[in-house]
């Protein structure tokens, strides 16, 4: 059997749901650890230490690749969303993943089948959810579907969309899913700036600005020992507006585990968030304060 496992090629290529199946039958014959690590593609160190992460924790790992159209509340975005395919499977040889779902949109959606609505009880109208209205239902609509193809006993996300990681073990809790969500910390760049794959969307000038928004966060994070939620809001978002280049959306101080604003720094997971564009590209960052 270890023979078996052991002879699997580098980096086998699934395009539809079968393919996949017929691929980790035999992994779960022998009830091995699947492990899922679902992307956009345009694949950079961020999600490379999601796969890492994922061999050290499965027996086999899938890396899907998908831009997803029902997340995405503008058209342009879409359109303009990176790819970079025959990179992404080097990139995916070189961390020895195990197999690439690549399927097309109507393996996804067959019939087009588009309709999707789950309560996550308020969890996807703040920060992110209210600046784009629908994205953590077409979120959780894609992660669903690819729960249910894969079967995963581990999937892996990173800290850098906090958000999506709470709205997704809402939508398992709900579902009663038996999947467990493995939050991984954001890679940066050296100089701090929160790898990602809309940074290359950033003129020079734009690349130098973006900086102020991790910048921001561990300002956050050295004044909040000494000040209160409220003036650590004040001096953090007065720093972003008068950064050079920040078009700030939103920068709060929330309960690490709803969301919710910070009425207190004590007893709380405390967790600074920041969205902001620069020219046409949209950033976000967070850290966790406590
Ligand atoms: P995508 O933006 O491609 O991100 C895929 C995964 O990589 C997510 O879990 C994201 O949090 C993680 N990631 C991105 N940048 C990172 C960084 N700098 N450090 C660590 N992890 C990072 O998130 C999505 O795709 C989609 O919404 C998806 C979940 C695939 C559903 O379509």
């Amino acid at each position: 059997m270890d023979l078996f496992f052991k002879k699997l090629d580098p980096l086998k290529i699934l395009k539809t749901r079968l393919e996949l199946f017929s691929f980790l039958s035999p992994f779960r014959s022998f009830r091995q650890k699947i492990g899922l690590v679902p992307t956009m593609g345009a694949l950079h160190s961020g999600h490379l230490s999601l796969i890492e992460r994922a061999k050290h924790e499965s027996d086999v790992v899938v890396c899907s690749i998908f831009v997803n159209p029902t997340q995405f509340n503008d058209p342009h975005d879409l359109e303009k969303y990176p790819r970079s395919i025959e990179k992404d499977i080097e990139l995916l040889k070189g961390v020895y993943c195990d197999a690439l779902f690549l399927p097309d949109l109507t393996e996804i959606y067959p019939d087009n089948e588009v309709k999707w609505e789950i309560d996550l009880e308020g969890l996807d109208k703040h920060l992110e959810g209210a600046v784009r209205p629908g994205h953590y239902q077409g979120v959780t609509q894609v992660v669903k579907i690819l729960f249910d193809i894969v079967s995963p006993n581990f999937a892996f996300f990173g800290q850098k969309d906090y958000q999506q990681v709470l709205v997704i073990n809402k939508m398992i809790d709900k579902l009663k899913m038996n999947v467990k969500v493995v939050m991984c910390p954001t890679m940066r760049e050296k100089d701090g700036l929160a790898m990602s794959s809309r940074n290359i969307h950033l003129s020079e000038v734009e690349r130098k600005n973006a900086l102020a928004l991790y910048s921001a966060l561990t300002l956050a994070q050295n004044i909040i020992a000494n000040k209160s939620i409220h003036q650590t809001i004040e001096e953090v978002t007065n720093y972003l507006r008068t950064s050079e280049g920040i078009d700030l959306e939103y920068f709060q101080l929330c309960d690490g585990l709803t969301l919710e604003p910070a009425s207190s720094k004590h007893n709380i997971k405390l967790i600074a968030l920041v969205a902001a564009r620069l020219g046409r590209t949209r950033l976000i960052d967070n850290i966790i304060l406590n």
